[in-house]
């Protein structure tokens, strides 16, 4: 199936107005019709990414839809203000905010009620790939929203398989080592529904940057990237894009 690329700059908890001006004027000159940009910065940033004219996403959103939870980000903010996707289960987010797989599928279930397309993160940890766990961790984080959703669900989301070992580290998998977990998960979501497991766009994040990238996008089963540290260099985030046209 001809999938769009997506390439998604996650800003974690940095970035600034002033740099929301850079990246976003950089990225209205090298917009292209042939791949999907979505900007994920801190939320506060939010309508800022909005006035660019590109497409933004929360880092994460609350399983919760309103009330007495200080500090959360509610799906329904987040879409009334102009966000379009989410990222959820972020790795970050499950190991220091201890978010279990079940509050992942929540935060997933959260999102997609509310109209946001939810960009749900997978990935094992360096333990994890070495005792050869990667395929049942990556199968246990899928799983946990398609028992609870349906795989009916995974239609109207976006994947991304980011080793922790490889996040931040500038350790990148090998595009084999990416392609095989993404072939691996594609061939499972396929057994369940082909039409899943053709369209389901999977993205690969961890250690992207402006040389590794378009050996990456290559590999048939990678459907862009979920960018980190390189998104918020307007020069590498821009050539990222182009490298998935
Ligand atoms: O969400 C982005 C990933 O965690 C990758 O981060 O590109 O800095 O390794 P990184």
């Amino acid at each position: 199936a001809q999938r769009k690329p997506i390439v998604a700059g996650n800003w974690k908890m940095n970035g600034s107005v002033e740099l929301v001006s850079e990246i976003g004027s950089a990225i209205n000159e090298c917009k292209n019709e042939q791949v999907d940009i979505i900007i994920f910065p801190p939320a506060p940033l939010l309508l800022k990414v909005v006035e660019f004219g590109i497409s933004v996403g929360t880092q994460t959103v609350s399983e919760f839809n309103s009330g007495a939870f200080t500090g959360e980000l509610s799906a329904e903010l987040a879409k009334q203000l102009g966000a379009t996707h989410t990222l959820v289960g972020h790795s970050e987010r499950r190991i220091i905010f201890g978010e279990s797989n079940e509050s992942v599928a929540d935060k997933f279930a959260k999102a997609q009620e509310n109209g946001l397309i939810p960009i749900l993160c997978v990935g094992e940890t360096e333990q994890q790939r070495d005792a050869q766990e990667t395929e049942m961790v990556v199968a246990e984080q899928i799983n946990a929203v398609i028992s609870k959703l349906g795989i009916a669900a995974l239609l109207n989301s976006v994947l991304a398989y980011e080793p922790v070992w490889a996040i931040g580290t500038g350790k990148t998998a090998t595009p084999e080592q990416a392609q095989a977990v993404h072939k691996f998960i594609r061939d499972m979501l396929s057994k369940q529904s082909e039409h899943v497991g053709d369209t389901l766009q999977i993205l690969y994040g961890g250690s992207v940057n402006d040389k590794n990238s378009k050996s990456l996008f290559i590999q048939p089963d990678i459907d862009g990237g979920l960018i980190g540290g390189a998104s918020l260099k307007a020069d590498a985030f821009v050539s990222i894009c182009n490298s998935a046209l």
